[in-house]
């Protein structure tokens, strides 16, 4: 991936981190997805009075993505607000790799560092589709 294209992304995310509702957590968390025709879809987490409905950024991103026809994912950026670099969580992580294996996943935090992963990386031997037969 091209480095301008790696830090939109992040700056995207990190926008839409700002939209987060976590008042439970106070862990904000921004998405952005970028599809194979340019398109981005942002997302963040937002939380709910009964913890497990919450949802996270990513999948929010990924959901906003294929409700809008474009199930062809290729890279999402991820960022939190503490210096620690957010990874997705597993739920996230089987969510994402259904819409592509080799999904480019940018982990950054507040400072601006970042860390590139394969969706495949995160979830070795994961359940996709295929697995189904
Ligand atoms: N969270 C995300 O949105 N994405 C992740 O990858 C990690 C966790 C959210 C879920 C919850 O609202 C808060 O961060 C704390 O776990």
């Amino acid at each position: 991936m091209k480095t301008e294209t790696i830090i939109s992304l992040i700056e995207t995310a990190t926008k839409a981190r700002s939209h987060a509702y976590a008042p439970y957590s106070h862990y904000s968390v921004g998405a952005a997805v970028l599809c194979g025709d340019g398109s981005v879809f942002t997302g963040c987490n937002v939380e709910n009075a009964s913890y497990p409905c919450g949802i996270c950024a990513e999948r929010t991103a990924a959901a906003k993505a294929v409700s809008e026809g474009n199930m062809d994912i290729t890279a999402v950026a991820v960022t939190g607000s503490t210096a620690e670099i957010c990874t997705p969580c597993g739920m996230c992580r089987q969510f994402l790799y259904e819409f592509n294996e080799d999904m480019d996943v940018i982990c950054s935090g507040i400072d601006g560092d970042f860390r590139i992963y394969k969706i495949k990386e995160l979830l070795p031997h994961g359940f996709g589709s295929s697995s189904l037969g």
